[in-house]
């Protein structure tokens, strides 16, 4: 690998994004067993974390306080941990030719880490642009009311100081945020409505992945 993630031609990326609790883990798993099932190699993974040293990164991020690393610092040690990942998992699972489903990626960045401590979105875009430089071929954004959003994401609390410890104004200013995102980047992001039971959110998805794929 150069200094960026080369260029691809096959397999197929496919992230999920949304606010906490928004279903993206369970729908994740659903839509790779549906597609198995039709005989295709699926590598599921997730963000922050998907290679041994993005998982480690993962509990620096997301244990201990959450005041314990400034915006910047914060921003740096994601970025960090999609680029073990990249190298790591997603590159050669591409070019292996299989589809890679990640639970949350770089939107995630430019959401939380670009909105929510003052506008540093920019920042985001200009490290992104220097050490990832991939997206996604599709992101299906599971979007949801917000309240349910976290008292579904509340009542599963483990050990991980997630953002939705900085409550209800977040996650709806992240909904709004992850909706605008969708405007900006309209020919990958596909919009689905959280607010359903899961298997027909199941369907919906199943649906749109497999006819991108055909
Ligand atoms: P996320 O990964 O977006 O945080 P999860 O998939 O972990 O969301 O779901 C959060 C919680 O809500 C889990 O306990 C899950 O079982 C539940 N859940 C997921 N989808 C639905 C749904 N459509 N309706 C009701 N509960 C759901
Ligand atoms: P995740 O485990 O997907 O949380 P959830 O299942 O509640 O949606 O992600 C953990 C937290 O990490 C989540 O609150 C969002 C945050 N996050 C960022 O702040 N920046 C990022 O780039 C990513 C990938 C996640």
């Amino acid at each position: 690998m150069t200094d960026k993630p080369a260029a691809r031609n096959t397999g197929c990326f496919i992230t999920f994004e949304g606010i906490d609790g928004s279903g993206k883990s369970t729908q994740a798993h659903l839509l790779a067993e549906t597609l198995r099932e039709q005989g295709l190699t699926v590598r599921l993974t997730r963000e922050p974390g998907g290679s041994p040293g993005a998982e480690e990164i993962r509990t620096l991020v997301l244990e201990g306080d959450p005041e314990r690393w400034s915006a910047e610092s914060e921003i740096l040690l994601f970025t960090a941990a999609r680029r073990d990942h990249i190298e790591r998992t997603i590159l050669p699972a591409l070019e292996a030719g299989e589809i890679v489903i990640c639970d949350r990626f770089a939107d995630s960045t430019r959401m939380y880490q670009g909105l929510s401590r003052g506008d540093l979105r920019q920042m985001v875009d200009q490290l992104h642009e220097l050490m990832i430089g991939l997206e996604p071929d599709l992101t299906l954004l599971i979007d949801m009311d917000p309240e349910t959003g976290l008292d579904r994401a509340l009542a599963r609390k483990g050990s991980e100081e997630r953002f939705e410890d900085f409550g209800p104004d977040l996650q709806r200013r992240m909904r709004q945020g992850f909706l605008d995102l969708a405007k900006e980047f309209p020919e990958r992001f596909r919009i689905v409505n959280g607010n359903r039971d899961v298997e027909t959110i199941a369907a919906q998805l199943a649906g749109i992945v497999l006819k991108h794929i055909a």
